[in-house]
């Protein structure tokens, strides 16, 4: 049998995007993929609850294929509020199909409700893909970063992170 002959399906699914329920947050964990960030993903569990951040997924038959984490922060040294994006990511059998695109601009349209007239992203200096996909939704570069952190994964061992990053920006036209 030739490749041309092997049987093929095309099955429609649909995409909803919608804010992370807790039976999502092991979910998050993509089969262990990402289970080191397990700490994480129930960190910004908690603070969703408090209002403080939020995950927004796109979930395709109750499975979150992607999501994307909003921080809400409230500077006490007088530089500007804004939300943080970060952890987007989508499955990789269904990038490049617009989910990422929707997932941002869900997280914005959350943002301009809450009233957040800036939003920054960080991305690494090796990512020219995410780099471009940002820039077509209107952020731009402000800044550079050594990205360096550190988070406690799922073994209760801390771990390092270096990823040097592009800060990007965008402002928000509050209505
Ligand atoms: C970045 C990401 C979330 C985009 O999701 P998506 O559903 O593929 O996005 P869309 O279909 O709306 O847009 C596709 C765009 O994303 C870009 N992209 C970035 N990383 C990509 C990847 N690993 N695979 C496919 N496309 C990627 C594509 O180049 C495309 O832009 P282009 O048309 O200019 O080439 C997804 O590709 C991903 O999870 N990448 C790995 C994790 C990552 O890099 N996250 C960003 C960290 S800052």
């Amino acid at each position: 049998m030739t490749a041309l002959e092997q049987p093929t399906l095309v099955v429609p699914l649909s995409i909803t995007l919608r804010q992370a329920l807790r039976t999502d947050i092991p979910k998050l964990e993509w089969y262990g993929q990402y289970i080191h960030y397990r700490n994480l993903f129930r960190r910004a569990y908690r603070e969703q609850q408090m209002g403080r951040r939020l995950i927004l997924v796109a979930d395709c038959n109750g499975f979150p294929v992607g999501h994307i984490f909003i921080q809400f922060i409230e500077p006490d040294d007088g530089s500007r509020r804004r939300a943080y994006l970060y952890s987007f990511r989508v499955m990789e059998m269904f990038r490049g199909q617009g989910i990422g695109t929707r997932l941002i601009e869900e997280a914005e349209a959350v943002i301009r409700q809450r009233g957040y007239p800036w939003i920054t992203i960080s991305v690494a200096k090796d990512n020219p893909d995410a780099k471009r996909l940002y820039e077509r939704l209107g952020y731009r570069v402000f800044g550079e970063d050594e990205g360096r952190w550190r988070y406690v994964d799922h073994r209760g061992n801390l771990r390092s992170v270096h990823e040097p990053c592009w800060l990007l920006q965008k402002q928000i036209h509050l209505r």
